[in-house]
């Protein structure tokens, strides 16, 4: 459930409507409602409410954006980071460091350091040569490092290509039959407390059943591992539930999943740890943005709009769906291709879709834009960099401004020897 919704006709975010964000702060704009998120955080929590000892980490990937990260750490979550700007970005939001899990296939000397003198909670390991550089910069800052080793259990997650992860041909954590010697090797390591396991084998998935044949790869590790006298603790598993992009094709709800994960993990006496991304922000943001001409095509017409593949870019990067919708619609119906302006055949956000009817001039909504949205975009073709609103009852404030080009031209360079 989310709380964008048409109240005397005109589509609102919460209590405000549509028009008045567009009139005052342009499009396109991406708009967040604080209630949704609440909700969503909500429903999660309650959904693993019977698990004895759980963390609940945000993945910061999904939505990085300040006043969005304030929300959730107001509900209690921590985060769950990829990058030194992520662990800048959680402890701006006021999230405990404690409470941060720094994951990553890359992560830098540089950025372990930081991560360490910030007082990170967790690192959670992707090879064994990363758990030593984390043990002796642990050691020389005179500090000890909690961490997860990583296991890529080898499942195929049913999702598309570009986002599953935990096929043993991908890049993520080190094959699981590897744990038992990397665990002898580097446990008791000075700088470092190895303390578990963690996996993650993709995002946006609709089928619990691979992640229940992951999740039970992993207990069994954990029983073999403790069998060979290591200490475990705490089993991050990682997030990836999907989210309706689609109205009639609707994912497991975050109570089946709960089921099955206390199904699942029952007698592990662990800390369980979650790094639920898009199912906490997806539905809670659109992407509202105006319709520059309706051009009629050779097939059908096309909808150009102001927002564009630099603004969201899961359509062109993973042919996602994400469903339009009329601010103001008429009733009438009509199918239509929907494009942006960007110079690209695949800047485009639907083909053949039958949608309301729009012309040039109104304003539409991308549903399902929380997630992977604003964060992804970019200022190809030179457009501005897109800004974000959070709308709260009746208010509503810009929480990332838009870059306008003329700001990025000058942070660039002409080099004195181009001035001859
Ligand atoms: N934990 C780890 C280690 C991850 O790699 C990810 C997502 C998450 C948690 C959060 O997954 P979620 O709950 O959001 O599914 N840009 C793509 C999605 C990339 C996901 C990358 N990793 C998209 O727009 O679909």
């Amino acid at each position: 459930m989310d709380h964008f919704l048409y109240k005397n006709g005109i589509l609102h975010a919460e209590d405000v409507p549509l028009p008045l964000i567009a009139e005052q702060v342009g499009t396109p704009v991406y708009i967040y409602s604080r209630a949704t998120l609440e909700r969503h955080a909500q429903v999660f929590q309650d959904a693993l409410a019977a698990l004895p000892k759980k963390h609940i980490a945000f993945a910061i990937k999904a939505n990085p954006n300040i006043a969005v990260l304030k929300v959730l750490a107001k509900q209690g979550f921590g985060a769950d980071v990829v990058s030194g700007g992520e662990v800048a970005r959680a402890v701006a939001a006021g999230m405990k460091p404690e409470d941060i899990v720094f994951s990553g296939v890359g992560k830098t000397r540089g950025e372990m350091e930081y991560a360490l003198s910030v007082g990170v909670g967790q690192f959670n390991l992707e090879l064994e040569e990363e758990g030593f550089a984390l043990a002796e910069i642990a050691v020389s800052m005179g500090k000890t490092a909690n961490a997860t080793l990583r296991v890529n259990p080898d499942v195929d997650a049913g999702t598309h290509a570009k986002i599953s992860t935990g096929k043993k041909e991908n890049k993520f954590g080190v094959a699981i039959d590897e744990a038992n010697g990397i665990f002898d090797r580097l446990g008791g390591t000075a700088g470092i407390a190895l303390r578990g396991l963690s996996c993650h084998i993709g995002s946006q998935l609709f089928d619990l059943g691979p992640m229940e044949a992951a999740y039970g790869r992993v207990g069994a590790k954990v029983a073999e591992l403790r069998g060979a006298g290591h200490v475990i603790d705490r089993v991050d598993l990682g997030g990836g539930l999907g989210v309706p992009y689609e109205r009639d094709k609707v994912p497991p709800s975050p109570a089946v999943y709960g089921k099955m994960v206390e199904r699942a993990t029952r007698g592990w006496d662990v800390t369980l740890m979650f790094e639920p991304g898009r199912v906490i922000v997806g539905n809670a943001g659109v992407l509202l943005t105006k319709v520059i001409w309706v051009k009629p095509g050779a097939v059908r017409p096309y909808i150009i709009v102001d927002a564009a593949m630099n603004d969201l870019a899961r359509p062109a990067m993973y042919d996602a769906w994400h469903d339009f919708e009329a601010v103001q619609p008429t009733g009438e119906r009509m199918v239509a291709n929907i494009a942006g302006p960007v110079c690209e055949s695949g800047d485009t956000f639907a083909m053949g879709r039958d949608i309301d009817r729009v012309a040039s001039g109104d304003l539409g909504i991308f549903r399902t834009a929380g997630a992977y949205g604003a964060t992804m975009a970019s200022t190809y073709n030179s457009r501005a960099l897109v800004p974000e609103v959070m709308v709260d009852g009746d208010k509503f404030a810009v929480v990332a401004e838009r870059i306008a080009p003329e700001t990025i031209i000058a942070a660039e360079h002409v080099p004195d020897f181009l001035n001859d």
